[in-house]
């Protein structure tokens, strides 16, 4: 049996102060501490790892990238600098205290599954969105389970599964020249301590708002609605983001 909340790396206290962005936390209850929080990383060379691998480690968490391969692993955690380290996507899963899977809808069963054992006991944070694109733009394909989100938590029984980063653009996460992003991120989960975590983590983010958005039986939608963010990105060109209102 897993503990229900297990330690993560860095621990999880209370918080000193409250975390920026997260209203919900400051009204009814303390967001779990992410300091020093170790995050990995899977498929963490391409433009989403990269993106949040970026800004958490500006945030001062150590990060951890994960690739198939050493070589790029290496060169992008040098390209991150400081906080960052490059490994192989099992050693990734292993040392994190907390993992992030963000690698595209094509290899993430197989990358997934293969990893059971390293996820087991630890939170897996999915942020893929199973899209398809053809001449008039994206749109979303059928997932079994339902969404990514629900297929790894098939994968991975003995991980808690938080889905969260669908629709921040690894474009404004990658710029420099952008300093804040006005965005919530939907965070999906089974696990309410692990929702909470993984809100907390998304406030590290300066501008952005982790938003607790329903159980992992609703993500499809989530994901889904990605493709009608692409077709607002290049109606209007622009890297469009959700706000929720009234919370
Ligand atoms: N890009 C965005 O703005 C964005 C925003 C929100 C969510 N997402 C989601 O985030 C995920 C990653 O998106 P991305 O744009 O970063 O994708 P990407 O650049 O195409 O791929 C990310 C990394 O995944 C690894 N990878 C590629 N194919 C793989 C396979 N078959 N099996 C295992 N690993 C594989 C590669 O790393 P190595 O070759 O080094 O192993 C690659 O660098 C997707 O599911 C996407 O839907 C993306």
């Amino acid at each position: 049996m897993t503990p229900r909340n297990p330690p993560l790396l860095g621990g999880c206290h209370p918080p000193k102060t409250p975390l920026a962005g997260n209203i919900q936390f400051m009204t009814e209850r303390e967001a779990p501490s992410v300091d020093g929080l170790v995050i990995g990383i899977l498929g963490g060379t391409g433009e989403q790892g990269r993106g949040l691998a970026r800004r958490f480690a500006l945030a001062g968490h150590p990060v951890i990238i994960g690739s198939r391969s050493h070589d790029r692993a290496h060169a992008v955690a040098r390209e991150i600098g400081q906080n960052a380290r490059g490994l192989a996507n099992r050693d990734a899963a292993r040392e994190a205290g907390i993992v992030i899977a963000a690698v595209p809808w094509e290899g993430h069963g197989e990358l997934l599954s293969g990893l059971a054992p390293e996820l087991a006991g630890k939170i897996v944070v999915d942020c893929a969105n199973p899209l398809g694109f053809d001449h008039r733009g994206a749109y979303p394909l059928p997932v079994p389970e339902g969404s990514a989100a629900e297929q790894a938590a098939a994968l991975l029984p003995n991980s808690r599964v938080v889905a969260a980063f669908h629709h921040v653009s690894a474009v404004l996460l990658l710029d420099p020249e952008v300093e804040t992003i006005d965005l919530d991120v939907l965070v999906l989960g089974d696990d309410r301590y692990a929702t909470d975590l993984v809100q907390a983590l998304a406030a590290r983010i300066p501008g952005v708002r982790g938003v607790y958005a329903g159980r992992l039986r609703n993500c499809g939608q989530i994901e889904a609605l990605t493709a009608n963010l692409v077709s607002i990105n290049r109606r209007y060109k622009a890297h469009a983001g959700l706000r929720i209102t009234d919370i």
